[in-house]
């Protein structure tokens, strides 16, 4: 399958009165089309830098990011709108990311006026065919956000990003602000417009158990640096990087068999460096407890553990070269 997204050596630096962030430090990783890529961290470990590079708001320090082929590294404005209509967000808190002082129906149609899409009879049925996918009433049209629970505005969010039937959603914690009950419904929606429009996500939580379900593949994000990437079961079945089982045995489970399958203690420990001065070598080896001398000093580099399985930690470097 070809890749709709491919991300080369990714930076985008911060110079603020503290120094130099790097809040994305050289990653790659492709996403295929119709496939959901989790990007999953610990908070500030770069998530959203890299869904906002992506999307262009903001422009990268270096490396490529190319969109079907097309290099979109480039500011937004001068990205092709055609390309601009195909790639879509929705964030995290959907009561700061609707304009209050819009009617959902304005909200609904500014997409299609920016984008030309239709005239106004066209995009009044459009809208009204937006709410009915997201299964709220169409007198909806008339009401402010704040007059909607946060899962309904999360829900006309959405609506909005898939107004200009884009290619490549990009999903900053669409859930994480919402009730469970409504989280479930929410994902399940999205999963439905995935299959029938073939959507490609770039799902970013900082809760790996979500993904299990719900992406094919999933990228470990530890400050500013991608630590693992693989299939999302493998995860489950065959996590290798230390960082990777820390957020394992984190995670609470309900039945003894997954009990069984999690790695076997907690290995939390220590907070998260700070991005403006990373620690040299591997970035985790601070909190790591099973580092060793050279994880101080050598940056490791990717090693394939197996086929689309791939960990950048020294423990596993060693092994492969034998
Ligand atoms: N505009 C900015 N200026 C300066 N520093 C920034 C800026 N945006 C993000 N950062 C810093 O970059 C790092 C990564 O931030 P980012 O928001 O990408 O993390 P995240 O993984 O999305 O975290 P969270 O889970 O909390 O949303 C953090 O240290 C953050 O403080
Ligand atoms: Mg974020």
């Amino acid at each position: 399958m070809e890749p709709i997204l491919e991300i080369k050596d990714l930076k985008k630096y911060f110079v603020t009165s503290r120094g130099t962030v790097r809040a994305v430090d050289e990653i790659s990783f492709e996403l295929l089309r119709g496939e959901t890529l989790g990007l999953v961290g610990e908070s500030g470990s770069g998530k959203s830098t890299t869904a906002y590079t992506v999307i262009g708001i903001y422009a990268p320090t270096s490396g490529k990011i190319l969109f079907r082929g097309q290099d979109i590294s480039v500011p937004v404005s001068k990205r092709p709108k055609t390309l601009k209509r195909a790639i879509q967000i929705v964030f995290q808190d959907p009561g700061t990311s609707l304009n209050p002082r819009r009617t959902i129906g304005q909200i609904l149609e500014l997409p299609l006026k920016v984008h030309r899409i239709g005239d106004r009879n066209d995009r009044r049925r459009r809208v009204v065919e937006l709410l009915r996918m997201v299964e709220l009433p169409e007198d909806y049209i008339y009401k402010a956000p704040h007059m909607l629970g946060g899962g309904e505005r999360q829900m006309v969010a959405i609506a909005r990003a898939l107004a200009t039937e884009p290619e490549l959603v990009i999903l900053d914690e669409p859930t994480s602000a919402l009730d469970v009950s409504i989280q479930a419904k929410i994902i399940n929606m999205l999963l439905d417009f995935q299959r029938e429009m073939n959507l490609s996500y770039l799902f970013i939580t900082h809760d790996l158990s979500l993904m299990r379900n719900v992406a094919h593949r999933v990228a470990i994000m530890y400050l500013g640096k991608i630590c693992e990437l693989a299939p999302a079961v493998e995860f489950f079945e065959n996590p290798y990087h230390p960082y990777t089982k820390m957020l394992l045995s984190s995670i609470p489970v309900v039945s003894e068999e997954e009990e069984k399958m999690k790695p076997e203690k907690i290995i939390s420990q220590g907070e998260i460096p700070s991005p403006v001065n990373p620690p040299p070598g591997c970035r985790f080896h601070t909190r790591c407890t099973e580092r060793n001398g050279i994880c101080s000093q050598e940056l490791p580099g990717m090693v394939r553990v197996r086929e689309g399985h791939l960990v950048w930690c020294h423990l596993f470097g060693k092994k492969e070269e034998g």
